[in-house]
């Protein structure tokens, strides 16, 4: 592309992200030839550090969190010698004029900043950037959510960053709009002729999002506790998946257009209010039980203290269109699930008059399974006869249609979210980025839940490490004659 750039500043470059996920990603891209050959990666911290000591401790992390195939001293020599240090703290000046003259002489070639520090620092280091002059039309800026705990503080972030960086260089990281089956939901959708015509609420009856994950706090107290799953997973990763399925066609694949759709399924969900959000949701916190057959502890436990914060949610959510009217959106997400899976189930209407009723097994409705995690997966339910010679009638059985994508694309690597997000930054391609607009309709819909359960009083209710949330999960969807897709 024209316009690659050739600096990447990262922000938070000890913290855990960056080990576990950006500069692995790097690595990959870097191995594969596809950063520019003489990049430069600037890690940014809080400590004062020598810039070996720093290259030693990224060396560490890609041992550590590579797949085993991919590290190589070599490689790593090649890649570390790309890396420098600068020791940032928020607020002091002479640091970033520090960074700004390490990069002075590469910033005619674009320089692309990650903040993957906590969320209180955004606005703070988006303000020294901007006085040490690390802001200019060739500068992008990419961030971690969360964006904001609620609507007026996530404002408050986009309006500290508006003030240095233009929307069209801000790059909102929603790590699933990186994920392979998240892009192949478009074409799914927009690349084949079978489904569209079908995709309304004609002929679906309910859709399920579920995000699940076997994980529990993983040392993360300070943060997840302020938070709960509502705002750390249904408000960025649940919304874009719910965005993404049930979004008009955009005219195009580029940023505007399909962002452009997004945001108006994302404005057009159904506020909660304190009389629907305790039939429309369930919030849960696990207690003690067993994940994989090991025992774990409660949350509660982990965390050292009583707390209301929950740890799986289940909503009801209503999008109020045409195309969908009516049309329940399941979602659920929850920490130590059963199993990791994040899945979208698409549930078809049953046939408007049966031929068969009475004999065999029955008729099921169709039903659309597409799987993010653990495996990439997509299958069709569709009925199909039971083979026999039917003396007793016809005798129907479910079959799958299975596309998996592991098998069918076998031998190419999946990459991961990161490489792509981080190519699409320093490629400039903002599609898969989450726009400022959606961020702010999305909190609008977050934040009519939470003050709905304030109002309504509504208790985070206890379940079982291991199982699929609070009962009244099950019943939320079962009232309406449905159930979760285990
Ligand atoms: C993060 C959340 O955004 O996503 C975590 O903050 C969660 O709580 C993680 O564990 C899940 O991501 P993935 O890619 O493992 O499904």
């Amino acid at each position: 592309m024209a316009d690659i750039f050739r600096t990447i500043i990262i922000f938070g470059a000890t913290g855990d992200l960056a080990r576990r996920m950006l500069f692995p990603s790097l690595y990959n891209l870097f191995v594969d030839r596809l950063l520019p050959e003489d990049i430069r990666i600037i890690g940014c911290g809080r400590t004062a550090m020598e810039e070996s000591a720093f290259r030693g401790e990224i060396d560490e992390a890609l041992k550590s969190f590579l797949a085993d195939d991919r590290y190589g001293a070599e490689d790593a020599a090649a890649f570390l010698d790309r890396i420098g240090y600068c020791a940032v703290s928020v607020g002091e000046a002479k640091d970033f004029e520090a960074l700004a003259a390490m990069v002075s002489d590469r910033a005619a070639d674009g320089i692309a900043v990650y903040l993957s520090t906590p969320p209180s620092l955004f606005a703070p280091v988006v303000e020294g950037l901007g006085k040490a002059c690390i802001s200019g039309a060739n500068v992008r800026i990419a961030m971690e959510k969360p964006i904001g705990q609620d609507l007026a503080s996530s404002r408050a972030v986009n309006e500290a960053v508006a003030r240095v960086f233009d929307e069209d260089r801000v790059f909102r990281v929603d790590h699933y709009l990186g994920k392979e089956t998240v892009q192949n939901l478009l074409v799914l959708r927009f690349g084949n002729a079978l489904f569209e015509p079908l995709w309304n609420a004609n002929a679906i009856e309910h859709v399920q999002i579920t995000v699940a994950e076997t994980v529990g706090l993983e040392g993360r107290v300070s943060y997840y506790d302020n938070v709960g799953a509502l705002k750390d997973m249904v408000q960025n990763h649940v919304l874009q998946l719910l965005a993404l399925v049930a979004m008009e066609p955009p005219s195009s694949i580029g940023p505007t257009s399909v962002r452009d759709e997004k945001v108006k399924v994302l404005r057009s969900l159904r506020p909660m209010d304190a009389a629907s959000v305790s039939t429309h949701s369930v919030k849960g916190q696990y207690q003690q039980g067993a994940v994989d057959g090991q025992p774990v502890k409660g949350y509660a436990d982990e965390l050292g203290k009583p707390s209301s914060t929950e740890t799986f949610i289940a909503v009801k959510a209503f999008i109020d269109n045409w195309r969908w009217k009516g049309v329940p959106f399941y979602l659920r997400t929850g920490k130590r699930m059963p199993n990791r899976r994040s899945e979208i189930l698409i549930q078809f209407r049953p046939v408007p008059h049966s031929i068969f009723s009475g004999r065999g097994k029955g008729l099921q409705p169709n039903a659309m399974v597409i799987r993010l995690q653990p495996e990439e997966q997509i299958q069709l339910l569709v009925m199909a006869k039971q083979p026999g010679l039917d003396r007793h009638g016809v005798e129907l059985r479910e079959v799958a249609l299975d596309v998996s994508l592991s098998t069918g694309a076998a031998g190419q690597r999946r990459r991961i979210a990161y490489e792509r997000l981080l190519l699409d930054l320093i490629e400039g391609d903002p599609t898969l980025f989450v726009r400022r607009d959606e961020v702010e309709a999305a909190w609008t819909w977050i934040d009519s839940i939470h003050e709905a359960w304030q109002q309504a009083g509504q208790e985070t209710k206890g379940y079982t490490a291991g199982t699929w949330g609070p009962s009244a999960a099950i019943a939320l969807i079962e009232r309406d004659g449905a159930s979760w897709h285990d």
